[in-house]
């Protein structure tokens, strides 16, 4: 298959698109990117890589940090962690807070920003101040990149404009489901999100994820085949809040986006993929992401379905 060909055809039929959607500008610190950027990077077992676009261009990993560290949670928890956060669709926006309060405290998946919290306070209970450097040690290390850091102006950014996530983790905690100070967590939960990364990058940091646990590049096992079967589960039901049926629907991929506008999608046995384009559809999913990898899939027939 000629994936450079099938990049560059991709790359033109989403022209027409880019005047939909509207950026992340929740945070003020996310509104000032170009609006009309598109990368896409495939990174093959056998190391090659296909790229478009503008793929040397670090953007906001936000959401897409949180299968990082659902990925060292559930390594350190196994099935213990469930007690804590979920594994269904909440089919609720993604920081929403009214399915919590019905649920008792107990987030329906990791993915969701309340899952999220809940996942980093369980690693804040084995690293204290520290979890958000192991954090970044993990990104760095599956992504082979020691370059890997966050930025401070969108970290701060989330801290002074994050009044919902201040009003979950303080729920959940009412319920007795965080166990570390508030301003611990939160701190990491933010700075995870503010994590800078090229669409390159990304797309090598989720390779074990498409190799059952290890990472085809150097043959090192990261997580159990059946973790990483989860993982993937997860991603495929939960990974784009309120649109995970539209998306595996239209793209029949397990992939998580993040409101930076990036998406990673795996096909596994043969690849990751991420795309990055920052204006988003009503879901908070990067418009011209999910439409270039339906047309990826439509155009490779290499979806899971
Ligand atoms: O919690 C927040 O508001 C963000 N920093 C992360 C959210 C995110 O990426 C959700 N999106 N699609």
């Amino acid at each position: 298959m000629n994936y450079q060909t099938i990049l560059e055809e991709i790359q033109k039929e989403i022209q027409p698109y880019f005047k939909n959607g509207k950026v992340a500008d929740y945070i003020p610190a996310l509104a000032k990117v170009d609006p009309n950027q598109f990368a896409m990077s495939i990174q093959l077992f056998d190391g090659s890589q296909y790229n478009i676009g503008t793929v040397d261009n670090k953007f906001s990993i936000q959401s897409i940090s949180k299968v990082f560290a659902f990925t060292l949670a559930l390594n350190h928890y196994g099935k213990g962690l469930y007690k804590r956060v979920g594994h269904e669709p909440s089919g609720d926006p993604f920081n929403s807070l009214v399915q919590l309060e019905y649920e008792n405290g107990i987030p329906r998946n990791p993915f969701i920003n309340a899952g999220a919290i809940v996942t980093i306070d369980s690693l804040v209970s084995l690293h204290r101040k520290n979890s958000f450097e192991y954090i970044l040690n993990f990104i760095k290390k599956v992504s082979n990149d020691d370059s890997i850091t966050y930025d401070e102006e969108i970290f701060k950014s989330e801290l002074n404009h994050g009044f919902r996530n201040f009003a979950l983790i303080n729920m959940i905690k009412s319920y007795n489901n965080i166990y570390n100070p508030i301003d611990d967590v939160i701190d990491a939960y933010f700075k995870q999100c503010s994590i800078m990364m090229t669409p390159c990058q990304l797309a090598k940091a989720m390779l074990f994820l498409a190799n059952h646990g290890v990472n085809p590049l150097n043959n090192e096992r990261i997580i159990t085949n059946e973790k990483a079967k989860r993982i993937n589960s997860v991603m495929l039901t939960c990974g784009h809040y309120d649109a995970s049926g539209d998306f595996a629907y239209k793209v029949g991929l397990p992939g998580k986006s993040g409101v930076g506008g990036g998406i990673v999608a795996i096909v596994p046995q043969k690849m990751a993929i991420c795309v990055y384009s920052p204006k988003l559809n009503a879901q908070s999913n990067s418009y011209i992401g999910t439409k270039a990898l339906e047309l990826f899939t439509t155009k490779t027939g290499l979806s899971i379905f």
